[in-house]
């Protein structure tokens, strides 16, 4: 049976650089908050009218299709993971294909919404395809346009310092190695909890769509129980890589290197702990670039692949918690 590789990877972020003084400059936080409560010093923003949320996971794409030596044409299944799409419909996944002048061939397009583990879920689906036959060359991408719906007053600061603009994407290939490639992914939710990380509104079920009060009521923010969360996530991501080592009869120490999704840099602390890892081998890069959901994981695999702390044979484990509650592992033999 074929299994999935990651062949490539490529990201994108925009180049307007927000520095946590600046966040300090429109609405009551502080650098030194900011840093002791998440480790985030800087994030970027989206240029609009340049970068929207599909051509940036384009930019990543492309990235990746070039480090592959792959023509996007042999790209033969879009999944696109985002929980800021340019529309309400249709998803980002077709404009991401027409960007990659894929839209001729008709290939499939596929828009998910799991918000933080977006690309771990992404992942999966990926994977599924691969084992199955049905494809050979998959495209996973994560992009994230947050700044143009965060509440910049000082109501909506405990969540709009941790949130940056972002992409990132991955090829997956079939193989036939064996033991190399994706070894398995672990995909949860647990809808009890959605509202406790959310945007509401505008809403599909309210008697209009969108009002002005609902702007008026600053409604249309993400709204966040941050120390509920937090409990939630320093629980679930070490057992959702717990769970997936058990399950190819590994030990946390069997791994090279684990790359999280980039909520909290204590998060991440919180997890290299409780699984007993020294420094190295739990990557962050969340200083740079905050909390940029679906792209976090891509971005973060991305740049430990470029300082090469991700090499041929490296065990390395994907993990990723967040809205809906969501959270999900990949184990990968690169
Ligand atoms: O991607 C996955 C989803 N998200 C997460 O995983 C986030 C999980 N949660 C967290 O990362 C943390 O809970 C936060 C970083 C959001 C907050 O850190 P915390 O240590 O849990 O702080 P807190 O919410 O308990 O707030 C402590 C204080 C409060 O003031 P009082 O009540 O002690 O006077 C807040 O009002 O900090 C205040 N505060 C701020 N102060 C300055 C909240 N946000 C800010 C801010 N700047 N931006």
């Amino acid at each position: 049976m074929p299994r999935a590789k990651i062949a490539a990877l490529g990201y994108y972020v925009p180049e307007n650089v927000v520095t946590n003084d600046d966040l300090a400059q429109r609405m009551d936080t502080s650098d030194a908050w900011i840093q002791e409560r998440s480790g985030i010093k800087m994030r970027r923003y989206f240029t609009p009218g340049k970068d929207t949320v599909a051509n940036m996971g384009a930019n990543a794409a492309r990235m990746a299709l070039e480090r592959a030596g792959m023509d996007a044409s042999e790209i033969e299944f879009i999944v696109f993971a985002t929980l800021n799409p340019d529309y309400m419909f249709p998803g980002s996944g077709v404009l991401l294909q027409r960007e990659l002048g894929l839209n001729a061939q008709a290939i499939p397009a596929l828009d998910i919404r799991t918000q933080c583990t977006g690309f771990i879920y992404g992942l999966s689906i990926a994977d599924q395809f691969i084992k199955t036959g049905m494809y050979k060359n998959v495209l996973v991408v994560g992009s994230e346009i947050h700044s143009s719906g965060l509440d910049f007053s000082d109501e909506g600061r405990d969540v709009t310092v941790l949130f940056g603009d972002g992409a990132g994407a991955a090829i997956l290939q079939a193989t036939e190695e064996e033991g190399r490639g994706i070894l398995s992914t672990h995909l949860h939710a647990d809808g009890e909890h959605a509202e406790r990380l959310a945007v509401l509104k505008p809403s599909g079920h309210e008697p209009r769509h969108i009002t002005h009060e609902m702007i008026d009521d600053r409604g249309i923010y993400p709204v966040m129980n941050g120390r509920y969360v937090f409990k939630f996530a320093v629980e679930k991501f070490p057992a959702v890589i717990m769970e997936a080592l058990k399950t190819n009869g590994m030990e946390p120490s069997d791994l090279d290197l684990v790359v999280p999704h980039q909520a909290n840099l204590r998060i991440s602390e919180a997890v290299r702990h409780v699984l007993q890892l020294p420094e190295e081998k739990v990557f962050n890069n969340i200083q740079k670039y905050g909390n940029t959901t679906a792209a976090s994981i891509p971005i973060a695999l991305n740049e430990a692949w470029e300082k090469g702390l991700v090499k041929d044979g490296d065990l390395i484990c994907l993990a990723a918690f967040g809205s809906g509650f969501t959270w999900g592992s990949a184990l990968i033999r690169w």
